[in-house]
């Protein structure tokens, strides 16, 4: 067992503490609950007492000798950030459609041309398991150096039962063996594989007798996702898929709306998907119906950056009562980034979130859109000991220094992993 950890005199401990039980809408969004000259005992993995230093000095001055104790003078705390949606498995990478991109093509004439995710699902269906482990394990370990302390993890680039099961088992390994907790989402339906093209039903028949029922079987997913997009499935289709998973307890969720407006949001919203992801095109019914249903919107701002496409409404959307979450979407070929720090500061520079609203979308509906906040998302008693400490003041200037990993330490469950 590893030492307690005492931090004292945070200038800012951010808790992300509220009366306000499930996902955050509105002013909910801003409420972080700081805590000014704070303080957080850590042992046995858990948080055991938060609060002021001198509240805490009561407490525990009579075991300073048995701590680890970090003099947070200068600096913030914060719960470790939550990644909620990643394609973070896969072999090989894409560099070579960067330059495509920059040279005019978009990223669905590169799709359609045979690369994109069916250029990804070539190299991971070439790799062995343990040259995705090693990889991905690299993924997780620049995750960690920028606060990230939970991620959700998606299959979708083997686009048959056997890789798809091989992506889901490096993670359930990787959950093991590695420090950050990954929390894995099916996604085969995150294109149709060119040996089926023209027989797209046909593939969906597969996913929904055959794929969904032995990954629900062996346990190895708790979310089912659909790339629901003119081109790729059709809502129809991805209704199809959701609902099947549904009846085998995975939740769904949905890529939706990004490239054309298909009705994405409107079907998150009428099969109780968890959160629909993208919604850079997403129509203002398909907002109110997600507000209506407390669908959360998962936002992915360095992806739109990156492709060069305008951001989703992440301001209408929070506006409109949509509780909202960002996420880097750390994939290799729209999103090859691992920075959440660096996706807070764009969902305020691209999406008018203030400083505030970004972290909460970073933090706590984070861990909502990952059924986790039992657990994370928040620095409360009992909660898991999953904390950052940043070489800034306060929350604002996290912001507001944009493109900088501020990250001093990382604890994950107690245990010091970064710094
Ligand atoms: O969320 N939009 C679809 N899927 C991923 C990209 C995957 C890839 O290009 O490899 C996304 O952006
Ligand atoms: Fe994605």
């Amino acid at each position: 067992m590893s030492k307690p950890v005492w931090i004292k005199h945070a200038s800012q401990l951010v808790t992300m503490a509220s009366e306000h039980k499930g996902p955050r809408t509105k002013v909910a969004m801003s409420e972080l609950s700081i805590i000014e000259d704070g303080s957080i005992w850590l042992e046995n993995g858990v948080i055991q007492a938060i609060g002021t230093t001198e509240e805490l000095k009561k407490r525990y001055n009579n075991r300073i000798t048995e701590a680890e104790i970090i003099e947070a003078v200068g600096k913030l705390v914060t719960p470790g950030l939550i990644d909620p949606h990643t394609h973070v498995a896969y072999g090989g990478s894409r560099e070579h459609e960067f330059e495509m991109r920059l040279e005019g093509a978009t990223y669905m004439d590169i799709m359609n041309a045979g690369g994109g995710i069916h250029a990804t699902s070539r190299m991971t269906r070439e790799a062995t398991e343990e040259e995705i482990f090693d990889q991905t394990e690299k993924r997780l370990n620049s995750f960690l150096t920028h606060g990230v302390t939970t991620i959700e993890g998606k299959s979708g680039y083997g686009l048959n039962m056997e890789t798809e099961l091989k992506q889901l088992r490096v993670m359930q390994r990787l959950q093991i063996e590695h420090p950050i907790d990954i929390v894995p989402t099916f996604m085969g339906a995150h294109a149709v594989p060119v040996e089926f093209k023209g027989k797209e039903d046909q593939y969906v028949d597969l996913i929904v007798n055959e794929m969904l029922p032995q990954v629900a079987e062996e346990k190895l997913a708790q979310f089912n996702d659909v790339f629901c997009e003119v081109g790729v499935f059709t809502p129809e289709q991805s209704k199809r898929i959701l609902v099947a998973g549904r009846n085998l307890g995975l939740t769904p969720k949905i890529h939706a709306d990004e490239i054309e407006p298909y009705g994405g949001a409107e079907l998150a919203a009428e099969v109780g998907a968890i959160s629909a992801e993208h919604l850079l095109k997403a129509s203002d019914t398909g907002i109110a119906a997600m507000a209506k249903k407390g669908v959360i919107a998962c936002l992915l701002p360095a992806t739109a950056l990156y492709l060069r496409e305008t951001a989703a409404r992440g301001r209408a959307m929070i506006d409109a009562g949509v509780p909202v979450a960002i996420s880097t979407d750390c994939n290799p070929g729209s999103s090859p980034t691992t920075s959440m720090p660096l996706v807070m500061n764009l969902a305020c520079i691209s999406m008018k979130l203030t400083p505030a609203e970004s972290l909460c979308a970073a933090t706590y509906n984070a861990a909502c859109a990952i059924k986790m906040e039992d657990k994370i998302g928040s620095l409360e008693i009992g909660k898991q000991a999953d904390i950052v400490l940043w070489n800034v003041p306060n929350y604002q200037q996290l912001q507001y220094l944009f493109g900088v990993n501020h990250v001093n330490s990382v604890w994950k469950k107690g245990v010091k992993v970064v710094g």
